[in-house]
C-alpha cells in the first residue's frame, strides 16, 4: 500500500503487478487528470509554446501565465493572483518573508510544508508559538500575551486529514483584531468548496473557489495559498495577496527569481481547468458530494468512526490498535481498495489508520466495494466504532 509501482489506469481503477484496485488515494478531486477536454487542450499548447518555458519568471513568462493569474483572480475574488509551480515552494519562500523578525503563530496541527516554512522563517530570526488545533480562543490568548508588532498566523484549510474546514471566520477575527496577517493553505478546499448560493448543488457551495468564499470572509489580512496539483490535477500553485504584496514577492521570492516555471502541460490544464470549471464543476461538486455522502451513510450505517463532520471527500478512518495497520493494509489491497495509510511514526500511535478520499471520476460501485472491505475490517474488529473517542489527527500529505 506504500510506494507501489502503478502500472496501468482505467478511469479511478488502477493496476498494480496484475491486481486491480479502486483508487481512493487520488487527490483529482473533480477528475480532471480524465477529463477530454483538459486532455485535449494540452497538445495545441505544446505545439505553440514547446515542452517547457525554462526561463525562471523573473527572466520571463509565457503569456499563459498572465491569463491563469487573471482567471484566477477573477475566480477567487482576490486584489491579486501570483502563480509558482507548488505549495511547498510558496510556504518556504513567502512565509520567511512575511514573518520577518516577528513573530508566528503556527497551528500545532500544521501540514508539514507549513511547518516547514516556519522553520525556515524561524531560521531567519522568527519567533515561533503553537496554538491548539481548531481553538481561536487558544490563538487569541497567544496573541494577547504577545508584544511583538510583526504577526503572522500560519494555518490549513480544509484539512488534509481530518477532512473539516476551520472556522475561518472565528480565526480571521482574532487576527484582524490583533493586527496579524492570517495565511491559510487550502490546498484541499479549492476546487472543492466555493461561495455559497441559491444556485448551489450541492453543500460544497458553487465555483470552488476555496475557503475565503465558502466562509463568507473577505481578504483583508487574510493570505490564501493553494495549488492546482490537487483538484486541477496541474503542477502549479498560487499565493492570492494584494498587489503590493505580490510586487514585493516578484523580487524577493526565491522561486519567482530562482526556480524553473512549470511544464506547459500544467499551465494549458491549468486554463483549460478553469474552462471546465465554469462550465460543469458545479455538477462535478454535486456528483463528488453525493459520492462522499454514499461512503459516509454506509460507515454510518456499519457504525465505523471517522472524524469528518464536513461532509467533504477526505474520510480518515482510525485503527482501533496501531499495530494492526500491516495487516489492515494487506486486507484492503486483497480486497481491491487502494486507500493512503498513516502509520507510525507518521503519524502518533493514537491516529494511525487510513484516509478514503474520493473523486468525481469515482464510481458508485467503486465506493460499494469500499464500503465492503470496511465492513470486513470492521467485522474482524480492526475499526473504531462511531461512539469511541477520536483523537485529532495529523495532517498528512
Ligand atoms: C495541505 C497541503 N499543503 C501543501 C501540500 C503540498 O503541495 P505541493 O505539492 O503543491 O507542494 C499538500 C500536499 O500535497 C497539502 O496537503
Amino acid at each position: 500500500m506504500m510506494d507501489a509501482v502503478i502500472d496501468e489506469i482505467d478511469g479511478r481503477m488502477i493496476r498494480v503487478g496484475d491486481r486491480w484496485l479502486a483508487d481512493f488515494a487520488s487527490c483529482n478531486y473533480l477528475g480532471f487528470d480524465l477529463d477530454r477536454d483538459i486532455i485535449e487542450a494540452v497538445p495545441p499548447a505544446l505545439d505553440t509554446w514547446g515542452t517547457h518555458p525554462s526561463w525562471s519568471r523573473l527572466l520571463g513568462s509565457p503569456i499563459l501565465y498572465e491569463q491563469i493569474e487573471e482567471r484566477l483572480t477573477g475566480l477567487l475574488g482576490s486584489e491579486d493572483s501570483l502563480v509558482l509551480p507548488t505549495i511547498t515552494h510558496i510556504h518556504m519562500s513567502v512565509i520567511p518573508l512575511l514573518a520577518a523578525s516577528g513573530t508566528i503563530f503556527l497551528d500545532e496541527r500544521a501540514h508539514k510544508t507549513i511547518y516547514d516554512g516556519c522553520q525556515a522563517a524561524k531560521a531567519r530570526g522568527a519567533a515561533v508559538r503553537r496554538f491548539r488545533f481548531e481553538d481561536p480562543d487558544h490563538l487569541d490568548q497567544l496573541m494577547a500575551a504577545e508584544r511583538d508588532p510583526t504577526r503572522l498566523v500560519c494555518m490549513d484549510g480544509v484539512n488534509s486529514m481530518t477532512g473539516n474546514p476551520p472556522d475561518l471566520v472565528a480565526f480571521a477575527d482574532v487576527a484582524r483584531r490583533h493586527g496579524a496577517l492570517l495565511y491559510v493553505d487550502d490546498a484541499h478546499g479549492f476546487g472543492v468548496i466555493g461561495e455559497r448560493g441559491p444556485g448551489e448543488t450541492s453543500p460544497y457551495g458553487m465555483r470552488g473557489n476555496s475557503i475565503v468564499r465558502h466562509a463568507g470572509e473577505s481578504y483583508d489580512n487574510v493570505i490564501l495559498v493553494a495549488g492546482f496539483s490537487k483538484s486541477y490535477s496541474s503542477l502549479l500553485a498560487f499565493i492570492a495577496c494584494p498587489t503590493e504584496i505580490k510586487q514585493m514577492l516578484k523580487v524577493a521570492a526565491s522561486p519567482y527569481l530562482y526556480s524553473g516555471p512549470s511544464p506547459i502541460a500544467s499551465l494549458a490544464t491549468a486554463l483549460a481547468g478553469f474552462d471546465v470549471n465554469e462550465l460543469r464543476g458545479d455538477a462535478l461538486r454535486a456528483r463528488l458530494h453525493a459520492l462522499t455522502t454514499r461512503l459516509l451513510d454506509g460507515m454510518a450505517r456499519l457504525d465505523i468512526a471517522t472524524p469528518n463532520r464536513s461532509g467533504l471527500p477526505i474520510v480518515e478512518i482510525p485503527l482501533r490498535d496501531h499495530r494492526r495497520i500491516a495487516e489492515v493494509g494487506r486486507y484492503l489491497f486483497d480486497q481491491g481498495v487502494y486507500v493512503t495509510l498513516a502509520a507510525y511514526p507518521l503519524v502518533p500511535k493514537a491516529e494511525v489508520g487510513f484516509r478514503v478520499q474520493l473523486t468525481a471520476a469515482n464510481t458508485e460501485a467503486e465506493v460499494d466495494t469500499a464500503l465492503a472491505a470496511l465492513e470486513g475490517l470492521a467485522e474482524r474488529g480492526l475499526l473504531r466504532a462511531a461512539g469511541d473517542a477520536i483523537g485529532t489527527l495529523t495532517p498528512g500529505a
